[in-house]
């Protein structure tokens, strides 16, 4: 049997009537740019999301950029956030000419929340945690700190579309929430599309303005801006998956669940607080020392796998070039233990239950 990591195809074909129907319609009125499949896609997320505003942007990367500009964060101010991630958590921040510092994660494989408060300083202008997999960090205690000393919270939650944290949706928690639209998040377009979410009305404003050259209207700009606009086809094609979001991420729950229940007498499943939240499982993510000779076996046996992520940021050499070195415990013992097992829509349970019997029948030889 042939399994593969993602299955971008069979979604396509699933959908396929809706979106080309959705194409023709968009391509007939001609309306391609900030257009009306926009502006309800952004109505329909306020309301989904319960939060009141809401921005289709370019893809996280922008998103993350245009906060610190629009939060006015200038050279060197820090951003608090995690190294177990992919790069453009502190690519964006470097990018926006601030500067990420790191801090090491627990066993959920999110921010430890216990060593934010060592980490503040005077350049400290915000936290921002990333619900990796869809997991949802520490949020009461992140809020707290965030409180305490004054700074701005900020979700990454690339991951984390209609994950919810005490019955509240993640990236609707903090003061803003960017959540990233690719093909491999649950909740995607067809390309590069990404979201801001916030209820803070100033913020919004200036984010607006940001993602469109800070065009109050056609001719007249206030503020240098850049060009960050979710286009109306993909935002169409949204449109029609929103209205599944909830079947779909209740998909992967399933799976989650289902592999979580047959293999924790051999590996570390996720870690998450039951009770209180409930993560999308962009990514299943088990730990096992036997890793690399476990990734292995399953590629011979056709079951495709991925680790998020093998190089943690703070050994690459874009960081290190800028920060040179540091250390992080967990994070790097973690990046050698960690397997992304296939967790997708079109999973059907054969492949579910071979994927399970493989991982066991690994364990019982080795
Ligand atoms: C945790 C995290 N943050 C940010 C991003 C960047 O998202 P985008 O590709 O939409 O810029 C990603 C993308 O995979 C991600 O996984």
């Amino acid at each position: 049997m042939k399994i593969n990591f993602t299955d971008f195809r069979s979604e396509f074909k699933f959908f396929e009537k809706d979106l080309i129907k959705k194409f023709k319609l968009i391509g007939r009125q001609g309306d391609f740019i900030l257009g009306k499949e926009l502006v309800k896609f952004e109505k329909k997320i306020s309301k989904f999301l319960k939060v009141k505003y809401v921005l289709g942007i370019g893809n996280w990367t922008e998103g993350m950029i245009m906060s610190c500009k629009a939060l006015n964060f200038s050279k060197d101010d820090e951003i608090i956030t995690v190294s177990n991630s992919f790069i453009a958590t502190c690519g964006a921040i470097a990018y926006a000419d601030c500067k990420p510092i790191l801090v090491d994660v627990d066993e959920t494989l999110n921010m430890d929340v216990n060593f934010i408060e060592k980490k503040i300083t005077k350049k400290t202008k915000a936290i921002m945690p990333v619900h990796l997999s869809g997991i949802p960090s520490n949020i009461d205690q992140i809020k707290k700190i965030a409180k305490k000393y004054n700074l701005i919270f900020i979700e990454d939650a690339a991951h984390a579309f209609g994950g919810t944290y005490k019955g509240k949706y993640l990236g609707t928690l903090g003061d803003i929430g960017i959540f990233s639209l690719h093909p491999r998040k649950n909740f995607h377009v067809l390309g590069d599309g990404g979201l801001i979410v916030t209820n803070n009305k100033k913020l919004y404003q200036k984010l607006k303005l940001l993602r469109n050259h800070g065009l109050k209207n056609r001719n007249s700009s206030i503020t240098w801006g850049t060009n960050s606009r979710l286009d109306n086809i993909q935002a169409g094609f949204a449109n029609i998956l929103l209205k599944k979001i909830d079947k779909l991420n209740d998909k992967f729950y399933d799976i989650a669940n289902y592999y979580t229940k047959n293999l924790k007498n051999y590996v570390q499943t996720p870690i998450f607080e039951k009770k209180i939240s409930k993560p999308t499982f962009h990514q299943y993510i088990i730990r096992t020392k036997k890793r690399d000779s476990l990734k292995k076996f399953l590629f011979k046996k056709g079951i495709q796998t991925a680790i998020h992520y093998p190089l943690p940021i703070h050994k690459q050499p874009a960081f290190i070039n800028s920060y040179g070195k540091i250390k992080l415990k967990k994070t790097e013992v973690y990046s050698k233990e960690i397997l992304s097992l296939p967790i997708h829509n079109f999973l059907t349970k054969k492949e579910l239950i071979y994927i399970i019997k493989n991982i066991q029948q690994f364990f019982k030889k080795n």
